[in-house]
């Protein structure tokens, strides 16, 4: 069935969902989570796969396209491949992709590949044995370069992006190292400019190391070509002069790119989230086991889609931090 296109009160058209599938994880990142974790929800709080897909699908006949699945880490919900299967099934999605800390990858590349699954973006903060173990207290580093060993088998899921969070007095000594990996592996290496989404609420505007300021430090070594800006693309993407692979920014703090956000996250318990910084949000969970119809459902996504913010504040005065981390919404 075909539905009327989501479109928001600012005349953003909403193509790209992310939809969380467990709040847990095996990694206790500095910038997301306190060291002894956090309080998690209970099993029955999270929706099932069965739930998850006939949102995904209803949303799908609305005009998503792009479904990107995160966490907490997702690869520690149980059996995540079969929901994978499941969700590449629907008709009108063009990509099924995982955004993941990799930890489990190489037990799960197979299952994941033969699932269709399209594309998978890995979080990897430092090069370095300890200091990956200092940014995400796990000693996990080698474990994680297995399993992107594991996924490069599999041609079908690239381009293989590597995410590393962009902090100061951290990540200027990861750039060059990143430089180089990504000239010689091919996996597009992009920071992400460390975002007010921390457990602790520590963010200052001073611990953002900004894109450009990475930018900078590689094209004095390696110098860089930009690529043209697709629509809706989070990323500035450039190239090595000389050809041999590519690294991106995304810069959320430094150049807000809310203009042309097409993006709506569901979080592990059902929650619609418009923005990575709303202070709302709407249920669907209780609506779903209520027995809602589509047609129902439909009504409750789009009122929540027109409401979508214009753009985060942060950095301006007044601005505040929603009381979900990163791993309570899904990246
Ligand atoms: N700021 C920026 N990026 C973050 N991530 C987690 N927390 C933050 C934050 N506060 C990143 C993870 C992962 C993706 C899901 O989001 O490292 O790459
Ligand atoms: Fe886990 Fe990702 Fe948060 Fe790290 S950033 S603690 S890997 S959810």
């Amino acid at each position: 069935m075909v539905r009327e296109p989501l479109i928001d009160g600012h005349d953003r058209r909403i193509s790209d969902l992310r939809v969380s599938v467990t709040d847990r994880c095996n990694f206790r990142c500095q910038y997301c989570m306190p060291a002894e974790g956090l309080a998690w929800l209970d099993r029955g709080e999270i929706l099932s796969f069965e739930e998850i897909e006939r949102v995904v699908r209803l949303l799908a006949e609305m005009g998503i396209e792009d479904l990107r699945l995160t966490g907490g880490e997702p690869l520690v919900r149980r059996e995540l491949p079969r929901l994978v299967a499941a969700l590449t099934k629907v008709p009108e999605l063009h990509e099924v992709s995982l955004t993941t800390n990799g930890y489990l990858l190489e037990r799960d590349a197979a299952a994941l590949a033969g699932a269709g699954l399209s594309r998978l973006n890995v979080s990897i903060d430092s090069l370095q044995r300890d200091r990956f173990y200092a940014m995400t207290r796990r000693d996990a580093l080698p474990q994680v370069l297995r399993g992107l060993d594991a996924v490069a088998a599999y041609p079908h899921l690239r381009p293989v992006k590597v995410n590393a969070v962009a902090l100061r007095d951290f990540s200027e000594l990861e750039a060059l190292p990143f430089a180089q990996f990504a000239r010689e592996t091919g996996f597009q290496v992009r920071f992400i400019e460390f975002m007010p989404l921390d457990a602790d609420s520590a963010w200052t505007p001073d611990q953002v190391l900004t894109g450009e300021e990475l930018r900078q430090i590689i094209h004095a070594v390696h110098p860089l070509e930009e690529l043209p800006r697709e629509p809706s693309a989070t990323a500035r993407v450039f190239r090595f002069a000389d050809g041999e692979g590519e690294i991106g920014f995304v810069n959320p703090v430094s150049e807000p790119f809310c203009s042309d956000c097409n993006r709506l996250r569901l979080t592990a318990e059902g929650k619609l989230r418009t923005c990575l910084f709303s202070m709302h949000e709407t249920d669907l969970r209780g609506p779903l086991r209520a027995g809602a119809s589509d047609d129902e459902l439909e009504q409750i996504v789009r009122d929540a889609v027109w409401r979508k913010e214009l753009k985060h504040r942060v950095g301006e005065p007044g601005f505040r931090q929603p009381a979900r981390t990163m791993s309570a919404i899904g990246g």
